[in-house]
């Protein structure tokens, strides 16, 4: 028999009120906004919170083999009902890409469990690990490695900006990396994912609207372009002699903009340069520079990181330099469930339906198991920086129509 919510005495507290108990964890006074990277002190502690939080709520706690944290409503099973988010952040990010769909999935839980709601289906909560590949580069690792679609030997061996390899740095989180890779078990109890984020542009800002169902993800990767010279002296090396990195590196910069301005729809990004070794007085030997590139089809964003890699090359060779090209990951097209996401549309009153150019880890569960999304009113229009924004009433509604759906869907 499935087990009632009532039965975890708890009182409620609101999505608004467990924003505020995490509100000071990774706060990054350097650069403002949050750094949560994965496996770092900071995702610690939010492991940790999220483990009481859940624990208070009677919900049973576990740790998957991917470092994915799961807690469920009663015994886990099968065709299970699962909602959640991340808690990791981007550089200086925002308070609400992740913990708003964590938060959001306790606080319904509790309005379920106040009103004696007995799920006919399991129901859980997961919190996926290094969603936005803050510090290990590629995003998703979490759902990416329960599904399958990352090879364990490729994650363990990705590194941070100081070096340290993902396998020693899960390793020293607890983790064992060993147990990484695709997990069948874990996945085959998911019988829909429901992802509840605050929306991360301005679509629900020109509807007026305060919630919306996600239709699909667009193509969307990363690319490492690692521009290669002469490092040298700044004061003695003469502008004729120089086989300077940055020079390529800064015509690329602009190729990214040119290019993709020419392309309807597109998006590219160079969010990220490291010079190597990276002094004032000192030609580089060597320049990082990563692309974030996204596109809806039926354009194709492989061929404008082709159109880029070409300027870039042309840049590279006319200084003596050289580049390499390399695809650190890459989504195609997530389509959420048509039939799923009709229905959320029908429950919620006919909320608008929106497309979105962010990714998340429902596009990486999508072709495995029926996916939805759902995306909170961002009143900044602004995210991955300090002024994201959701309004509290709007929390609380987003919280009360998650409720809404999990009721649905698990009754
Ligand atoms: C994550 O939010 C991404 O779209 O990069
Ligand atoms: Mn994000
Ligand atoms: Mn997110």
């Amino acid at each position: 028999m499935s087990p009632r919510f009532e039965d975890a005495a708890q009182k409620l507290a609101s999505a608004n009120d467990l924003l505020a108990e995490i509100a000071r964890v990774g706060a990054d006074r350097a650069r403002g906004g949050y750094s949560r990277h994965v496996f770092t002190s900071a995702d610690a502690e939010l492991r940790e919170w999220f483990a009481g939080a859940a624990r208070a709520r009677g919900l049973q706690v576990h740790t998957d083999r991917n470092a994915n944290l799961w807690a469920w409503f009663g015994a886990p099973g099968v065709d299970a009902v699962v909602t959640g988010s991340h808690l990791d952040s981007v550089p200086g990010g925002g308070a609400y890409d992740g913990p708003l769909g964590v938060v959001s999935a306790l606080a319904a839980f509790d309005l379920l469990r106040a009103e004696g709601f007995a799920p006919r289906r399991p129901l859980a909560i997961v919190v996926f690990a290094e969603e936005e590949g803050g510090r290990f580069g590629v995003p998703c690792l979490g759902s990416r490695l329960l599904t399958g679609t990352l090879e364990p030997e490729r994650a363990l061996t990705l590194r941070d900006g100081d070096g340290t390899t993902f396998a020693d740095a899960a390793r020293a989180g607890g983790h064992d990396p060993g147990h990484f890779g695709r997990d069948t078990e874990t996945l085959g109890q998911i019988g829909t994912f429901v992802e509840l984020h605050v929306e991360q542009g301005r679509g629900l800002i020109h509807l007026d609207a305060p919630l919306a169902v996600g239709s699909n993800i667009i193509p969307h990767g990363r690319w490492r372009f690692t521009f290669t010279g002469q490092g040298n002296h700044a004061g003695t090396t003469l502008m004729d002699d120089r086989r300077d990195p940055m020079m390529p590196a800064a015509e690329m910069i602009g190729a990214v903009r040119r290019s993709a301005a020419a392309v309807p729809e597109a998006r590219a990004t160079v969010g990220r340069l490291v010079p190597t070794p990276g002094g004032t007085n000192v030609i580089a030997s060597q320049v990082d520079v990563w692309l974030d590139a996204r596109l809806p089809e039926p354009g194709s964003v492989r061929d404008l990181v082709t159109e880029i890699a070409e300027k870039a090359r042309a840049a590279a060779e006319l200084e003596g330099c050289t580049v390499d090209v390399r695809e650190e990951s890459y989504e195609g097209t997530a389509v959420f469930d048509p039939a799923l996401r009709d229905r959320l549309t029908a429950m919620l009153g006919g909320a608008p339906v929106l497309p979105t150019g962010a990714g998340h880890d429902a596009a990486v569960l999508a072709p495995f198991v029926p996916t939805a999304m759902l995306y909170v009113r961002n009143p900044t229009g602004i995210s991955h920086a300090p002024q994201e924004f959701a309004e509290p009433g709007d929390i609380d509604h987003g919280t009360v129509e998650l409720a809404r759906v999990l009721r649905s869907l698990a009754g």
